[in-house]
This record gives C-alpha cells, sequence and structure tokens, in this order.
C-alpha cells in the first residue's frame, strides 16, 4: 500500500517539478511565517565586527579577547546593582531538573523540585567541591544529590541531609549557599543585595497572563557586551529616538547601522517618536516610567493602524514590564529583562505575551527587536562618561542616573583595572 502511494507520488513529481517546487515553497514560507518568534543573538553575532563579518572559529574568538582588551570603558559605576534578576524562562526549566546558571560573575544551580517550586543555590557541594550542575539529581522532591559522593543537600534550606555512607552523623558545617528566588509572570527572578538586605519590592504580577487571557507570542534573547546600566539609561534618552531609531529597518540592511542612513532627514518608512520619563512615586521609587507614542509615517504621510502607545514600568535594574495598547489590534506587555551575567556581559530577554494576532505580534517583535540592535551597536563599543555633555533636549539622562545610583549601595562590586572585581557577589543568606 505505502510502496504503491509512494510509486504515484515519484511519477507526479516526475510529471510535475514546477507545481511540486511551488507547494514545498509554499508550505516551507507557511511555516517559517506561522512559527512564533525566537530571535537569538550571540555576543559577536551584532555590532561587533564590522568590516569583518568573515571571522570565524579561533580567529573569531580572538578578536573577541582583543576588543575586551582594548576596548576604553570608561569610569564605571560598580557592575552589578542591586535587585531582581531574570534567570530563566518558566518553560525551560522541567521538574527534576538542574540547571546552570550564570549570574553576577559566577555559575549558580537552578533547580525545580518535583512538586514544581524552584530554588537557587551555589554549585560547589562544601563536602569536596564537586559541582552540582554535572551530574547531580533531584532527588526527595526537593533535594539535590551531590555527584561524587552522593551527599544529600535540601534546596530549601541549603542544610546536608544525608550522608549516604555514614549513618546519623552529618557536619554541622555542611551546607550549602542557597538564593531568594521567585517565579512570576512566566520567568525566574533571583533577588541580589550586596549588603545583604531582604528583597526591598516585589515584581508585580500581570493578571491577564496568569489568568491565560494574554498568551506568549515570541522571543528574543541577545548577548551584549556593556555595563548594564547604558541598557535602562537609553529610556531617558529621548534624543537619540528620533536619530538612531528614526528610519524603519530595511529588509537589505537589517539593523546594521552602518549600511543605514541614519541622517536621512526624510526616510521612506519612518518612526515618529514621542516620549517622556519619570520616578513613578515616591513609595515606588524603585521604579521609573516611560511614556512612548509612537506611529510610522510613508513618505511623510501618517500610516492609519501604526500608532502605539507604550508604558514601560522599570522595575529596579533588571526588569521592565512595557505595557502595550495597539487600538484595535489589542493589547499585551513585553517583559524586558537584563541579566548581568558578567561585569560587562549582558543577557537582553524579550518576551511578548499579548492578545493581538499573530501575524501583527511577529511583525512588531521583529521591528523591535531590528531597532533594539541598533543600540547594540552603540553599547557594545561606547565608553561610559561620568559627566556626559548634556543639552536642553537630550531628556532627563542625569534624572535617570540620579535614579539608578539608589540600586548602589556600599559593597557594590566594582570592576578593578585589571578586569577583576573588588568584592564577589553573594547571596544575602550568606551574611
Ligand atoms: S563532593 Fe559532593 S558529596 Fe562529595
Ligand atoms: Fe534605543
Amino acid at each position: 500500500m505505502t510502496k504503491m502511494f509512494l510509486e504515484h507520488l515519484w511519477e507526479y513529481v516526475i510529471e510535475h517539478p514546477i507545481a511540486v517546487l511551488v507547494a514545498v515553497a509554499v508550505l516551507y514560507l507557511t511555516h517559517i511565517t506561522l512559527k512564533p518568534l525566537n530571535r537569538i543573538r550571540r555576543l559577536g553575532d551584532v555590532g561587533l565586527f564590522f568590516g569583518k563579518p568573515e571571522l570565524t572559529g579561533f580567529y573569531r574568538e580572538r578578536q573577541l579577547e582583543r576588543l575586551k582588551l582594548l576596548r576604553r570603558t570608561g569610569d564605571l559605576p560598580p557592575v552589578f546593582p542591586n535587585g531582581w534578576y531574570c534567570v530563566c524562562e518558566s518553560e525551560k526549566l522541567e521538574k527534576n531538573q538542574i540547571m546552570e546558571i550564570t549570574i553576577l560573575g559566577q555559575f549558580l544551580s537552578l533547580i525545580r523540585s518535583e512538586s514544581g517550586t524552584v530554588y537557587i543555590t551555589d554549585s560547589y557541594c562544601p563536602h569536596i567541591g564537586a559541582n552540582f550542575n554535572i551530574g547531580g539529581r533531584v532527588v526527595r522532591d526537593n533535594c539535590i544529590q551531590c555527584p561524587f559522593h552522593g551527599w544529600i543537600f535540601s534546596a530549601e534550606t541549603g542544610k546536608c541531609v544525608e550522608v549516604p555512607y555514614d549513618e546519623g552523623r552529618i557536619p554541622e558545617q555542611a551546607k550549602v549557599t542557597t538564593w531568594p528566588c521567585i517565579e512570576r509572570n512566566n520567568n525566574i527572578y533571583l533577588w541580589y543585595h550586596c549588603d545583604g538586605v531582604e528583597p526591598e519590592w516585589q515584581i508585580p504580577e500581570i493578571t491577564e497572563i496568569t489568568e491565560g487571557l494574554w498568551k506568549l507570542g515570541g522571543r528574543t534573547e541577545h548577548e551584549l557586551m556593556c555595563h548594564i546600566q547604558e541598557i535602562p539609561e537609553n529610556g531617558a534618552d529621548i534624543a537619540h529616538l528620533n536619530y538612531l531609531h528614526k528610519s524603519a529597518p530595511e529588509i537589505t540592511n537589517g539593523s546594521d547601522i552602518i549600511k543605514t542612513d541614519l541622517s536621512d532627514p526624510q526616510p521612506t518608512v519612518q518612526h515618529v517618536w514621542d516620549g517622556k520619563w519619570e520616578v513613578k512615586s515616591e513609595e515606588h521609587k524603585h521604579c521609573g516610567v516611560m511614556h512612548l507614542n509612537q506611529f510610522m509615517t510613508i513618505w511623510g504621510h501618517k500610516v492609519p493602524l501604526t500608532s502605539s502607545k507604550l508604558v514601560a514600568e522599570q522595575h529596579g535594574p533588571g526588569i521592565v514590564h512595557m505595557l502595550f495598547d495597539f487600538g484595535m489590534w489589542g493589547k499585551g506587555v513585553v517583559f524586558q529583562t537584563v541579566t548581568p551575567e558578567e561585569p560587562l556581559l549582558q543577557r537582553v530577554r524579550f518576551r511578548i505575551f499579548s492578545n493581538i494576532p499573530w501575524f501583527f505580534v511577529k511583525f512588531f517583535m521583529t521591528v523591535e527587536a531590528m531597532q533594539f540592535e541598533r543600540d547594540v551597536f552603540i553599547w557594545s563599543n561606547k565608553k561610559y562618561i561620568k559627566s556626559p555633555l548634556l543639552v536642553r533636549n537630550d531628556g532627563p539622562i542625569q534624572k535617570h542616573r540620579r535614579w539608578f545610583s539608589q540600586f548602589y549601595t556600599e559593597n557594590s562590586p566594582r570592576m578593578m583595572k585589571d578586569g577583576s572585581l573588588s568584592n564577589q557577589a553573594k547571596s544575602i543568606f550568606d551574611w
């Protein structure tokens, strides 16, 4: 039966090659269009190898090392501000899984128990130092078993609960450090405070997601080489919106700012931006708010249905909730999270949850990502200037810096001249 079908199919392919090619192309294009966006750009994919994108393998690695070494970073603020940071997207961590995460210049272990709760611990076993991420297992619901001698530690308290070959004798110091963490809005967050202070504010829950009204519509992820503060500061830098982000990304140039004529006073397709940034309120002083209105023009004429109103709430140094209203298209939220993995290596994730039609979500997220990548070109190569030369219409950059400085305190780690840290980031439970 199958053989007969295959023979017929083959005959048809031989007789109608063009029709078959067209059908395959249509199927492929439909698949590409319907698939939710998952755009991932690793360090060096955007904005670092201009002129030499062909560098591969060893030469690419070496060039990255040189860039790190020779770049002027400027007079940087501390590198790990206090706050909540995204370490994983919920659906990426399964039950009974231990996952290695990188944050604050170190590896930690992220665990999901059999009953679904998440925990974060240090990765090194206090017995003789094996790494839980390499062969460790989740046992007894929420405990980690070390791969070296099988000791078992509670991921909740960090305490050793069993030494399998030494009944009843558990040394007092057999304890691994745990880190405060929370799962919210389909993300997993870690709390860090360099002076050992408990979480000072909570991440608001978006009820439309919890109630299933807004669905995940796509994601992007970028690794970039800059100080963490550069990324949120963009929200208060109003003047750059109508220069760097003025023209819509072109298909041929993508996000490449070297190939794009940024100074064109009247690009064919243009984004028109209008924004303001302010601190939310005295009682929510960890929260900054940007109001941004945008619409598109073609040959100078406003395009109907392209207006968007955005309220971006910045919750501390690493989380932005962008609440969108697209009028008749629907509403949604984009989470932007910035995670300082190393002093000058940030992982930025964007995830959209909305009730907007899928084709519009995909278009919107792609354009957003391309505009974001224009910033990546700038951030990955710029120097931090402590006292910038600002003019009246630059936007509230200094106000933003004063606001951001609340996330640095006495023991905030600084990057020394040789690239090392003034002090290692540690859990608040280690104080
Ligand atoms: S090193 Fe972990 S049990 Fe020995
Ligand atoms: Fe920007």
